[in-house]
């Protein structure tokens, strides 16, 4: 049954209260309600498992606007079926009390059965630039959050809605399909958050053993390098040849991808574009990574 959380959920009494809601007409009232103030509405759609570059959206859409969503949905649309939707780490409590200390002001939690009802049949499928890098491994995956970021922008109903470079591809086809289809929401991108080592912060790195944790952070330095011997002049296909060489030496693969794209198109480069953009996805192990660096 779909209900909502006791509105003001707070499970720590020294935190922020923060409104719960798992059903729509509740998350459009208290929506409504904030909006009848005149205040402005950030959001931070997520699928929970947040980690500190969450909580860096959050912190931001806090300093754009007065009051701040975010969903935690693990969309099945986005996953094909050989892939980790029953493993997705889920750690709500952690969540919700992370969403208490960064000020978060509504978390809408809805259930599957809910986004994705009995006879569901729509499908945002994008070219552009969901076209190749992801797509060519992960055909379903834009589709899927094209989908249901369409779906949960006419729920939530925000001005602002952050997304961070991480997902690089992603924030251009969501600054695409708002742009296509009119939906008047300023998208913002923000940088990726890094451990020390320079480890791109994501959910799937809860997967990766202590040894692969370790060489982890090679990837980052990789595309460092990369990117300082294209400004050294080496040719493009060298430069990549060599970081690609390094990759399998240290211990990952296989590489799905590795290349050098239009930072706005994710086209590909020629003499004139000076926006580029170093785009990586490759295996460790049994866990997918990707990170991408401007270059
Ligand atoms: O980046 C993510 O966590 C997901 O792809 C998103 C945008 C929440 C859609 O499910």
């Amino acid at each position: 049954m779909v209900k909502s959380l006791t509105p003001k959920l707070n499970l720590t009494p020294s935190l922020t209260p923060l409104i719960a809601h798992h059903d729509l007409n509740a998350l459009r009232q208290t929506v409504r309600d904030f909006k009848a103030t005149g205040q402005t509405l950030g959001f931070v759609p997520t699928m929970g498992a947040l980690h500190e570059g969450h909580l860096e959206l959050v912190r931001h859409a806090k300093s754009l606007c007065d009051k701040v969503v975010v969903s935690i949905f693990v969309n099945p649309k986005q996953f094909a079926p050989t892939e980790d939707l029953a493993l997705y780490p889920r750690t709500q409590t952690a969540d919700l009390e992370a969403l208490m200390r960064v000020g978060c002001d509504l978390v809408y939690l809805p259930s599957p059965d809910h986004i994705y009802p009995q006879g569901f049949a729509t499908k945002i499928d994008m070219a552009g630039p969901a076209l190749g890098l992801e797509s060519d491994f992960r055909p379903h995956f834009f589709a899927g959050v094209a989908t249901v970021v369409t779906k949960l922008f006419m729920q939530v109903t925000p001005d602002v809605a952050i997304f961070g470079h991480k997902d690089y591809q992603q924030l251009k086809v969501v600054e695409t399909l708002v742009l296509d289809l009119d939906m008047g929401i300023k998208i913002v991108g923000h940088p990726t958050r890094r451990e020390p080592d320079g480890l791109a912060m994501s959910s799937r790195n809860a997967y990766l053993s202590q040894k692969e944790r370790a060489l982890a952070p090679k990837l980052y330095e990789t595309l460092n390098a990369l990117k300082a011997d294209l400004i050294n002049g080496l040719p493009v296909d060298q430069a990549i040849d060599k970081a690609w060489a390094t990759l399998i030496a240290a211990g990952f693969g296989p590489i799905d991808y590795l290349s050098l794209r239009d930072s706005d198109t994710l086209g590909p480069v020629d003499t004139n574009t000076d926006n580029r953009r170093l785009l990586a996805a490759l295996w460790l192990g049994s866990t997918r990574l990707i990170d991408n660096i401007e270059a």
